[in-house]
């Protein structure tokens, strides 16, 4: 039987070719292998974006980008989180089998509450609280030091960690792919299925990441990772006049085009990596012995970015002329994963009590 292998995307922005070679393309790549699902994880947005016509656009953009990129709807059940309500109402369940300290302990609630920390005291560490339940080292009340820290987190970003386990245990996931930020993630669901598993009998099947670390971490524009959040991306569905603008921006040394140059600390080659193959032997040869310029080695990835995006450029836009075929496609996608998932809670209806008989 093959192995069901799920994941979530978030809709919160445009996605990059660094998306794409981390990530992305390995769906397209797995779809024939496993049964594969793969979900708009929107509730999960909610926790960041709160603009209707902007969580509605971002996601249907989400899902033209996976369309275009190959991701086979026949092959793919591809869905709206949302259109499966019973996640919510399994995470309700498993909130109760959860303690607040354990969630605590999640990498991207101590972040956020670091960051708070951080601009309370220089370092944190030194807040303590005395017997009276005041902090030792200042005057401030553990009411008002809680107020600080917990400033702005939601109790949805709290919780994220639970829905995400919904998601992975809601559908008999085998496996899950994940970039190494969200390994802890897989941890939790694999803690809360085992939870449930001793409160109320076997259920949930237990979860395995594939962690995605070194698939391919795409260096940006800056020669750091690709992120969102260094402004160094190149947008995967860019424009051409987009791409050659990051391109350019690219920093090299000041070698002149006769010196030998090296390939393993040249953030342009480091991109020209993305496509491997006798080309790039080539090149790497031409940077060693000399003779080659970095504004060639620019106009040359500039071509090869060009030349592999726009063929899913186009696909995007033909795609795009007809919205209700994508919209059609997630409805459908969301009948198959709900009709899984309304199995699944009649079953941990029963077992958990809720349904008398
Ligand atoms: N938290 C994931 C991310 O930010 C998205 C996600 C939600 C997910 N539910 C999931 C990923 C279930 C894998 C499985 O990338």
């Amino acid at each position: 039987m093959q192995k069901t292998l799920l994941s979530g995307v978030k809709p919160t922005g445009t996605v990059h070719i660094g998306n794409y070679f981390g990530a992305m393309r390995q769906f397209v790549d797995r779809q024939d292998d496993y049964r594969q699902f793969i979900f708009l994880a929107n509730y999960h947005a909610l926790t960041s974006v709160s603009d209707g016509d902007k969580l509605r656009e971002l996601t249907l953009d989400l899902a033209l980008d996976y369309l275009a990129i190959g991701i086979d709807p026949k092959k793919t059940t591809l869905f709206l989180q949302s259109d499966v309500p019973e996640v919510t109402e399994l995470t309700w369940i498993f909130n109760t089998l959860t303690t607040v300290p354990y969630l605590m302990r999640a990498h991207a609630f101590k972040d956020a509450i670091n960051k708070n920390s951080k601009s309370f005291s220089s370092d944190s560490s030194e807040i303590k609280f005395n017997d009276e339940g005041t902090l030792g080292s200042t005057s401030i009340s553990m009411e008002e030091y809680t107020e600080h820290v917990f400033k702005g987190i939601n109790v949805g970003l709290f919780d994220y960690p639970i829905l995400m386990a919904s998601d992975i245990l809601m559908y008999g996931t085998d496996i899950v792919p994940v970039g190494l930020d969200q390994k802890q993630h897989i941890e939790i669901a694999r803690d809360t299925a085992q939870k449930f598993n001793n409160a109320f009998g076997e259920t949930f099947k237990m979860p395995e990441p594939i962690i995605l670390e070194e698939v391919q971490t795409v260096v940006g524009t800056d020669g750091r990772k690709m992120s969102k959040s260094y402004g160094n991306t190149i947008p995967l569905f860019g424009t051409d006049d987009e791409i050659k603008k990051a391109v350019m921006s690219i920093p090299t040394d000041s070698k002149g085009v006769e010196e030998p140059k090296d390939p393993a600390t040249c953030k342009v080659f480091a991109m020209h990596e993305l496509f491997p193959g006798e080309e790039l032997d080539a090149l790497r040869a031409r940077y060693v012995a000399g003779g080659i310029g970095y504004k060639e080695s620019k106009d040359l990835l500039v071509e090869k970015i060009i030349k592999f995006i726009s063929p899913m450029r186009a696909r995007r836009e033909e795609i795009a002329r007809d919205p209700e075929a994508v919209l059609k496609i997630l409805r459908e996608g969301g009948e198959v994963a709900r009709a899984q998932a309304q199995k699944m809670m009649s079953e941990v209806r029963a077992k958990v009590g809720l349904t008398l008989k």
